[in-house]
């Protein structure tokens, strides 16, 4: 199988690229990834002499790029992990989510009509079903709930999803749809919750946590929802949403006092700043679905995750310190400055 997987060299991308290259040997694989600020090249670094792989810097969003990528490769499926992804961001600045998100995903879309392909998967997000109440733990996200959005980039998300399904009843591409609950494991970009504060525990400054840090999220460790997309792409029925999320629900308090915890860090590092605009309370998906149609479960429990997370940013503070200079710095002044 060839596969074009798009945004490859940010976190998940590059977790889904080393699980299918050791799990598939036959597999070929070209990345496609425009090396934005959350693109990382070392990130790849164990994989680029391997035959199997071959990285191409490029936008999703320009047209000629994609189609020229798409006559020279004959790709069977697409993995379409290209996006940008940070909610706080949206908030500043929208208009790159659509470009990327929405238009991005056109474009690969129109490429594989052209083309033809096997497969055509989006990597969604759990966040296109709004949020939950935090006093109704009996509730939880199925696929059969209605899309909505509450930040600019779930709206962008969300749109993605729809212009997916639209194309697949109106030009019988072959989808499948992924919404996955928030990961966690290692080269995640530490503007995210859990390398954002274990990067500052290390460095013992405070932990901005917004608002009161009730807000809930249900955490998956990256490497299982990389094999829920794996199994989705050969086993899963096109045209079908998969939820994809391991009842792992925990505040975002219990979370930043777990790493505090584990790297030895006192709780009074703990800042309580202003809160995100439109913060979604709760997020908890049911993957009853995903489970009864393909056999999926998590593997990976919080505590054994976050300790392998945690042990990973320790054995790799070259990765992310390089990324924390220069831009990152005025990002975090920007963000938390006058919080
Ligand atoms: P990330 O921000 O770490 O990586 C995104 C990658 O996309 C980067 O390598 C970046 O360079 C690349 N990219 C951005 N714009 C591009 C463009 N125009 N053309 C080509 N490449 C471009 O994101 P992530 O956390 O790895 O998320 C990957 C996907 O999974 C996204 O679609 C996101 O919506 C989805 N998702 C993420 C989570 C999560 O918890 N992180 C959960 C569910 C779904
Ligand atoms: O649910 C899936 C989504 O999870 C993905 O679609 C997104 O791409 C991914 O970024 C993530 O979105 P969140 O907004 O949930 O993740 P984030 O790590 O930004 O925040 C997690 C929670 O922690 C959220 O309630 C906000 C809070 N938070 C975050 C940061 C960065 C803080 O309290 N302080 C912080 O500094």
């Amino acid at each position: 199988m060839k596969l074009l997987v798009t945004g490859g060299a940010g976190f998940i991308g590059a977790n889904f690229v080393f699980y299918m290259l050791k799990t598939h040997p036959e597999d070929e694989i070209v990345c496609l990834d425009a090396l934005t600020y959350a693109g990382n090249l070392e990130t790849l670094e164990p994989v680029m002499d391997d035959p199997r792989f071959r990285f191409v810097k490029g936008d999703v969003a320009d047209r000629e790029t994609v189609f020229r990528l798409f006559a020279e490769e004959k790709f069977d499926v697409v993995v379409n992990f290209a996006a940008e992804s940070h909610v706080d961001r949206s908030i500043e600045d929208p208009g790159i989510f659509l470009r990327t998100n929405i238009l991005g995903t056109q474009v690969l879309m129109d490429a594989a009509r052209e083309y033809g392909i096997t497969r055509f998967h989006q990597v969604g997000t759990d966040e296109v079903y709004g949020d939950l109440p935090l006093d109704r733990p009996d509730l939880f996200f199925t696929e059969d709930m209605p899309v909505t959005a509450s930040s600019p980039y779930s709206a962008s998300k969300a749109s993605a999803d729809l212009l997916v399904m639209a194309y697949h009843r109106t030009y019988g591409l072959p989808v499948t749809i992924s919404r996955c609950s928030n990961n966690y494991g290692p080269y995640q970009f530490p503007e995210k919750l859990i390398p954002l504060m274990i990067a500052n525990a290390l460095a013992d400054k405070p932990l901005p946590v917004y608002g009161t840090g009730e807000n809930v999220r249900d955490w998956l460790y990256v490497e299982d929802h990389c094999r829920a997309i794996d199994l989705i792409l050969r086993d899963g029925s096109v045209g079908e949403v998969y939820n994809i999320g391991g009842h792992n629900e925990k505040s975002n308090l219990q979370v930043v006092k777990t790493i505090l915890k584990q790297v030895g860090k006192p709780e009074s590092l703990i800042t309580f700043v202003g809160d995100r605009k439109g913060h979604d309370l709760r997020y908890a998906i049911d993957p009853t679905k995903i489970h009864e149609a393909l056999g999926w479960l998590p593997e990976t429990k919080f505590d054994d995750g976050i300790r392998q997370t945690i042990d990973w940013y320790l054995q790799h503070e070259s990765w992310w310190k390089n990324i924390m200079s220069g831009d990152y710095q005025e990002y975090y002044d920007k963000m938390y400055g006058n919080r």
